[in-house]
């Protein structure tokens, strides 16, 4: 895989200069749109079999890099391919920070085929590896992570998404004295800041996108972290009504139909199988991660991130690209 490093850094940046002369637009879609036939271009001009296995949905529901989709140039390594071209399309629309073009690749059958619906999911860095279990209670897991970090329970820093399903956790572990920052958006940057080496949280906890929750496992599996995760139907996190219910019903048939279960906890052995997979994230806006494109004269700097799984290197690389 590593030989495709530079090719899938090349990716992100691309797709992130493509979205960013839209930052603020207020239309998601249209920068959703610009990142994805940027990354599909790119894609193709590249020497691989590869194949969208977490992508922008489904055959009948996305024009491009939709699940199942063939890309490259049909020579090379078979790669299974986890995308998400802008990760906070919402982000961008409004200009507030966070937002990453973030791709993933790993070997031909290596990652978990999930189906965009929601996702409960748990990451702690490599020191406590071992110490977390999905099918516990957050207060035993925060109890045993702060344990196996030596730690006291108020040192403890767990990162979250800003929603109103995050309401119990969050007050769960306020109660324990935990320290919870809670962003608006974007839990694959919280979970990497989770793994990195200087990590600035210990535990990423929250309820959000499965697509979202691959990519960051193929990033946590690359940092060497550990992380849990449980299919979580519309209802669970939405609340219950008709109109949900009906959208339940529809995970899952595509559950099915991809093979997956709903509550079932997932390790991370079978999230991402094997640690060869490498991953890449582009700022878009600034944020905690990466720096956002920044214009300079004559162009722009863009910052990346990308890790190796197999020799667990971590580059952050600025670019200067001129107009
Ligand atoms: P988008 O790119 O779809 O805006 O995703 C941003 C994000 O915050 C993800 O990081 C998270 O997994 C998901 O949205 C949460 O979903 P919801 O917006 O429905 O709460």
């Amino acid at each position: 895989m590593m030989s495709l490093a530079w090719p899938l850094f090349r990716t992100t940046e691309q797709a992130a200069l493509a979205a960013w002369p839209q930052i603020g637009c207020g239309d998601k879609n249209k920068i959703d749109g610009l990142a994805v036939s940027a990354m599909r271009q790119a894609l193709n001009q590249m020497a691989i079999r590869g194949r969208i296995v977490i992508g922008e949905g489904e055959i009948d529901r996305a024009p491009m890099l939709w699940i199942g989709e063939e890309v490259g140039q049909g020579a090379g390594p078979h790669v299974d391919i986890a995308v998400d071209p802008i990760e906070g399309t919402r982000m961008v629309a409004m200009g507030q920070s966070n937002a990453l073009a973030v791709m993933a690749f790993a070997p031909q059958g290596s990652l978990l085929h999930a189906p965009d619906m929601y996702m409960k999911k748990l990451v702690v860095n490599r020191q406590a590896k071992g110490a977390i279990n999905l099918a516990l209670p957050l207060a035993d897991n925060l109890r045993n992570v702060a344990l196996a970090l030596g730690k006291p329970l108020d040192r403890l820093r767990m990162v979250t998404l800003d929603k109103p399903r995050s309401r119990e956790a969050i007050n769960e572990a306020t109660r324990l004295g935990v320290k919870v920052f809670a962003l608006p958006d974007g839990d694959v940057a919280a979970s990497v800041l989770t793994c990195l080496q200087d990590n600035q949280y210990d535990v990423m906890y929250t309820v959000g996108g499965a697509p979202e929750g691959v990519i960051s496992a193929c990033a946590v599996k690359a940092l060497g972290g550990d992380m849990q995760a449980e299919l979580i139907d519309f209802c669970q996190a939405k609340g219950e009504s008709a109109e949900n219910r009906l959208v339940a019903e529809e995970e899952r048939t595509r559950c099915k139909a991809m093979g997956v279960e709903i509550n079932r906890v997932y390790s991370l052995g079978e999230l991402v199988k094997g640690k060869d997979v490498i991953f890449s994230a582009t700022g878009v806006t600034g944020g905690d991660l990466v720096s956002g494109i920044q214009q300079v004269t004559n162009g722009v700097r863009t910052q990346t991130l990308l890790i190796g799984g197999a020799d667990r290197t971590c580059n952050i690389i600025d670019s200067l690209h001129s107009w």
